[in-house]
């Protein structure tokens, strides 16, 4: 089956038309679209009329779903599915989220960059959010191509974080928001786990960057000198070249691979606007170090 592929950058973001993501797809389709990942990383298929299970149906060709961070957060009434992250400013009864409620200020760390569950010991692989209501303006999606950004870096650089384990918490992330209301029990759910610093896609032999707002210590090195070079890094990784902006539209579906990209919400008036956007996030089969075949580190909590 041949897509049918409009390239948005050379090489990082393509919209697919043509195709109705709410209709079963033939094996052949779905290996098409796997091939156009692979070479994108960022797919954007406009104009499809979803129901959340159709969305879920979608995303589980690419692997085995997470359950989404909900099942952590006792205190919020979940609008959806476990199979489905609620990415918008919305709560009970669909209302705007109120200017002091916790999951609001929670909700505002998705302004950092980062790549989805990194800090999950198993993280996300592909995320696939669709936007059901978007505001007039702002609200965007920037994405980061860490393939291109590795591909970029010098030659010392690429020697000296070859091998590297870094450490994600998204206390780290939250905490650099300014945000510090955890409670102990999450304190203990979500410890810091180790990701490794430069990856391989297996389905491509390409190596890149992976990097997150929620990596701020390396395994074996000073916390300055790491919190440095990993700010270094993402300051590399996100220089015009290697990023791709996206403008939602109602009913866009977009799905890219968090092993490869690095991403954040653009802010919005979200006191005043509906964002309404909706994710399903599909899972590694291991932690990223286990994949390189390195050997797991100690990590203090
Ligand atoms: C996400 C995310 C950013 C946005 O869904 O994982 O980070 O623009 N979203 O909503
Ligand atoms: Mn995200």
């Amino acid at each position: 089956m041949e897509l049918n592929i409009w390239p948005v950058t050379d090489g990082f973001a393509a919209e697919v038309v043509d195709l109705d993501l709410s209709q079963a797809l033939d094996d052949a389709t779905v290996e098409a679209v796997k091939q156009a990942f692979w070479t994108y990383a960022v797919l954007v298929f406009p104009d499809q009329k979803l129901t959340q299970e159709q969305h879920i149906d979608f995303a589980k060709h690419f692997g085995p779903l997470e359950t989404s961070i909900g099942k952590y957060r006792k205190d919020v009434k979940m609008r959806i599915p476990l199979e489905l992250a609620d990415v918008s400013n919305l709560g009970e009864g669909n209302r705007i989220l109120d200017e002091d409620s916790r999951l609001r200020q929670f909700q505002h760390g998705n302004r950092l960059l980062h790549t989805d569950s990194s800090f999950k010991f198993v993280p996300g692989r592909a995320s696939l959010l669709y936007a059901r209501e978007i505001p007039p303006a702002g609200g965007m999606t920037e994405f980061a191509d860490e393939r291109a950004a590795y591909a970029a870096l010098d030659d010392a650089t690429k020697e000296q974080i070859d091998g590297l384990i870094a450490e994600h918490c998204i206390r780290y992330s939250r905490m650099r928001m300014g945000y510090d209301r955890f409670t102990e029990e999450e304190i203990q759910q979500m410890p810091p786990v180790p990701q490794v610093l430069v990856r391989t896609i297996p389905e491509t032999g390409r190596k890149n960057l992976y990097l997150a707002s929620h990596a701020l210590k390396i395994v074996g090195m000073e916390d300055e000198a790491a919190r440095a070079l990993i700010d270094r890094l993402i300051a590399h990784a996100t220089q015009r070249q290697f990023v791709y902006t996206h403008r939602w539209r109602v009913n866009d579906l977009v799905m890219w691979d968090n092993r490869c990209t690095m991403h954040r919400g653009t802010p919005f008036d979200d006191l005043r606007y509906k964002r309404d956007v909706q994710r399903a996030t599909v899972g590694e089969p291991a932690n990223s170090v286990e994949m390189a075949g390195l050997p797991l580190p100690e990590i203090a909590a």
